[in-house]
């Protein structure tokens, strides 16, 4: 198996997740994956791009990344930079015929995030975007159950995702919190996670009922320290219709007092239920009503080596993973694929636009205090073999 060689654009937070995540992930299982070649990080910050790269094991470190997107010796293109700068970089890359995992969320508009997947599809290369909470095993178990029917007919999703390191007054106006720079707050940030695990286990979303608020109004500004007003929402309730016909709630918060890293979903069905909290991220709690009624409640089922994703990691259920771990299991996704292996599981594009979809359409609906339908483009089907299961099991 030839190596893939690996560009990363970004040397921020992401740039140590995406590289142990390289590492590990064919250290797991040597024979079934490609070796990678961590080439070139590049960064605007010239001198954080040196220095990761040699702190990380990546050969070298540059200033501009079409020294990434543009170079003869890079296969792919991985994008870790703030939500304004993903287009460029990934349509560029995609120009050049590079294979390009962009982290979530896909864009800081819908208007990029579809041309970004009109780019890739043109240029008919692989594309993913770091959606890694559906390739987590305890996720991809309960899409099973859902696809198996275990639950009967899915009548109701809810997902949330809460953290509170928002609360921080002093914390900076940074990328993350200008709506210019990110496309949206809390919605779109934690938001564009829990909406594609919505999307995974319940189906496309056919409309949304939002309102949004800003709890901290203020922020000093990054550099000058004066205040400048925050336009990015702080929480967000998203009612939301699934084509499918189940209804649901989406829950968002970085101003959740106590919550850290609260991400947790329940799918109720008519003849079962699932639920799942980050706070047990080996287990999901499984009821059916298919048990003797005497003995009917929610079960613990501990993830381990018979679960997808988590099979090439410990012989030994309930030995655990972690957060880093849901990185490895999508790169291996990653590697499987841009190898010529077909390979389900790992989001691509597609999904980058339909979740942008979705956050615009609540940011509209926040503002003007109605239900939004969504229309989405018509989209050509992702053209790519895909098996039902991924191949480490
Ligand atoms: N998948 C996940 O769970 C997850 C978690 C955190 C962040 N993210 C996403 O990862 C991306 C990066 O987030 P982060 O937390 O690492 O941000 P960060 O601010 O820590 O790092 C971003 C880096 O990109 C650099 N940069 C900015 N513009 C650039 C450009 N045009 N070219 C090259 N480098 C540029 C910055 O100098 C900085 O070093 C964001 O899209 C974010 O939403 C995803």
């Amino acid at each position: 198996m030839s190596a893939l060689r690996v560009g990363l654009v970004g040397a921020g937070f992401m740039a140590k997740a995406h590289t142990l995540a390289y590492v590990n992930a064919r250290l797991l299982s040597p024979d079934a994956l490609p070796p990678v070649e961590r080439v070139r990080v590049a960064d605007v910050d010239a001198e954080l791009a040196r220095r990761a790269a040699s702190a990380y094991g990546w050969s070298e470190g540059c200033a501009d990344w079409r020294a990434v997107t543009r170079a003869d010796d890079i296969d792919l293109v991985d994008v870790a930079t703030p939500n304004d700068s993903h287009a460029e970089i990934a349509i560029d890359a995609a120009r050049h015929g590079k294979h390009v995992l962009c982290e979530k969320p896909l864009a800081n508009s819908l208007a990029a995030a579809r041309e970004m997947h009109r780019a890739v599809e043109l240029a008919g290369v692989r594309h993913f975007v770091a959606f890694v909470y559906r390739t987590w095993p305890a996720m991809a178990l309960a899409k099973r159950l859902i696809d198996d029917g275990a639950l009967g007919r899915l009548i109701r999703l809810r997902a949330m995702f809460l953290h509170d390191y928002g609360l921080d007054r002093t914390l900076p106006l940074t990328w993350r919190l200008r709506r210019s720079s990110a496309g949206a707050g809390s919605v779109g940030d934690i938001g564009s996670h829990v909406i594609d695990l919505a999307r995974l286990l319940a189906g496309e979303i056919r409309r949304v009922m939002a309102r949004s608020a800003t709890v901290i109004a203020e922020r000093p500004e990054n550099g000058s320290g004066l205040m400048r007003p925050v336009d990015v929402d702080d929480l967000s309730d998203v009612l939301v219709e699934f084509a499918g016909g189940a209804t649901g709630l989406i829950e968002t918060s970085w101003v959740a007092t106590g919550s850290k890293m609260d991400l947790a979903f329940e799918a109720l069905g008519d003849r079962g239920a699932v639920r799942f909290t980050w706070r047990r991220p080996m287990e999901l709690q499984f009821y059916s009503e298919d048990d003797p009624a005497e003995r009917r409640g929610f079960r613990a089922i501990v993830i381990g080596p018979r679960h997808e994703g988590a099979a090439p990691f410990w012989p030994v259920a309930g030995q655990g993973l972690g957060w880093g771990d849901a990185f490895t299991i999508l790169l291996r996704r990653v590697l499987a694929s841009t190898s010529g292996q077909p390979v389900a599981g790992a989001a691509t594009f597609l999904d980058g636009l339909r979740a942008a979809e979705v956050v615009d359409a609540a940011i509209r609906s926040a503002t003007e205090g109605r239900w939004v339908d969504l229309s989405p483009d018509e989209l050509p089907v992702d053209p790519r073999p895909v098996l039902r299961r991924p191949p480490d099991g």
